[in-house]
């Protein structure tokens, strides 16, 4: 089967997802866009690595577009992908995992106090802070999807007291209360001490993390955002920060990537930064996904991880 495998891949990131993608799934002739435009009717799918440009159009047999992203805001709001072509996201379990071990990371830094001694540290300040147990922190996942589940799971296996958010009830990992809807999440955010963001960016989230769902937070409570930048508000974020409601943000995505020189952000003592790594795709393991999907497609059987556009994610 031809498959056009295309998009915005750094030095050497084409080519390394070729060689897995040849070896998980031997089948496939792999084109560039100049091999796909030459092979144009015999094109049956594509993998994408987002931004793609004008290269999905014009393969009039395109049966399948798989994203090596989770999130496919960015695929659906630049129109690149044709509206009559299944669009699937990726799942895969390491890219879960990897998801749950920054939520940790995040969730145990703020509860014990590892980013204040950071700043301690700054300051040559010796100063043993109070030791928080972490059945006594409340930590909210907003989405209970892939992402959602896994971390929300790690939480509380850690011995966190969980909830997650999301639209429609669902089954839940051991230990995970949840809410849903709107109601659901007025419940939640008065006993939050972490909200954790794993929301897909739709208009229904776009800007959730603002002034108003900040001020429903309980003083000192920290905010972590791994999901997207645009969900949050900086300036609400800023003004709550520097109010002294909010205790500290992590934030791993925002509105403009790379986070500018100038940003607020990159040098305010309450936030810490990362460069939008807190789950990365791994050639290694997403390729078995990438293949089972094209299999699916192959055999005539039932594509996985398929995007709702009406719904946005
Ligand atoms: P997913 O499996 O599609 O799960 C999305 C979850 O969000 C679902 O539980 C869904 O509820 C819930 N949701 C969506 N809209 C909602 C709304 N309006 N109100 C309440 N809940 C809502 O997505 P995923 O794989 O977990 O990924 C989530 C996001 O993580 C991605 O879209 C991407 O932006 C981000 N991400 C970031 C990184 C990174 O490195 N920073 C890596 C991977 C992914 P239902 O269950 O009711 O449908
Ligand atoms: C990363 O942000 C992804 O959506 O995979």
């Amino acid at each position: 089967m031809d498959v056009i495998l295309c998009g915005d891949f750094g030095p050497g990131e084409r080519d390394d997802w070729l060689s897995a993608l040849s070896s998980a799934w031997p089948a496939g002739r792999w084109l560039d866009v100049e091999g796909a435009r030459r092979s144009a009717a015999t094109v049956r799918a594509a993998v994408v690595f987002p931004p793609v440009g004008d290269a999905l159009q014009g393969l009039p047999n395109l049966g399948l577009v798989q994203s090596l992203w989770a999130g496919v805001d960015r695929l659906l709001a630049s129109g690149e992908v044709p509206a009559d072509v299944p669009l699937a996201r990726m799942v895969d379990p390491a890219m879960s995992r990897a998801m749950s071990e920054t939520a940790l990371w995040a969730t145990l830094s703020l509860q014990r106090g590892f980013f204040a001694y950071a700043r301690q540290q700054g300051r040559r300040l010796w100063r043993p802070l109070p030791q928080r147990r972490a059945e006594t922190w409340r930590v909210t996942v907003l989405g209970l999807g892939e992402m959602g589940r896994a971390a929300a799971a790690a939480l509380a296996h850690q011995g966190y007291r969980v909830s997650g958010w999301a639209s429609r009830p669902r089954e839940l990992p051991p230990g995970v209360g949840a809410a849903f809807g709107d109601a659901g999440l007025g419940s939640l955010l008065p006993k939050t001490d972490v909200l954790i963001n794993l929301l897909p960016l739709t208009t229904a989230t776009r800007g959730l993390l603002d002034a108003r769902l900040f001020a429903a937070l309980p003083p000192g409570a920290s905010v972590v955002n791994l999901a997207r930048g645009a969900h949050l508000v900086d300036d609400d974020l800023l003004q709550a920060l520097d109010g002294g409601h909010l205790g500290h943000a992590v934030l791993d995505v925002f509105a403009a990537e790379p986070l500018p020189p100038g940003h607020p952000f990159w040098t305010h003592p309450r936030v810490s930064v990362l460069p939008h790594v807190a789950a990365l795709t791994d050639p290694h393991t997403a390729a078995a996904a990438v293949a089972a999907n094209l299999q699916a497609l192959a055999d005539g059987r039932p594509l996985r991880h398929l995007v709702d556009r009406g719904r946005g994610y």
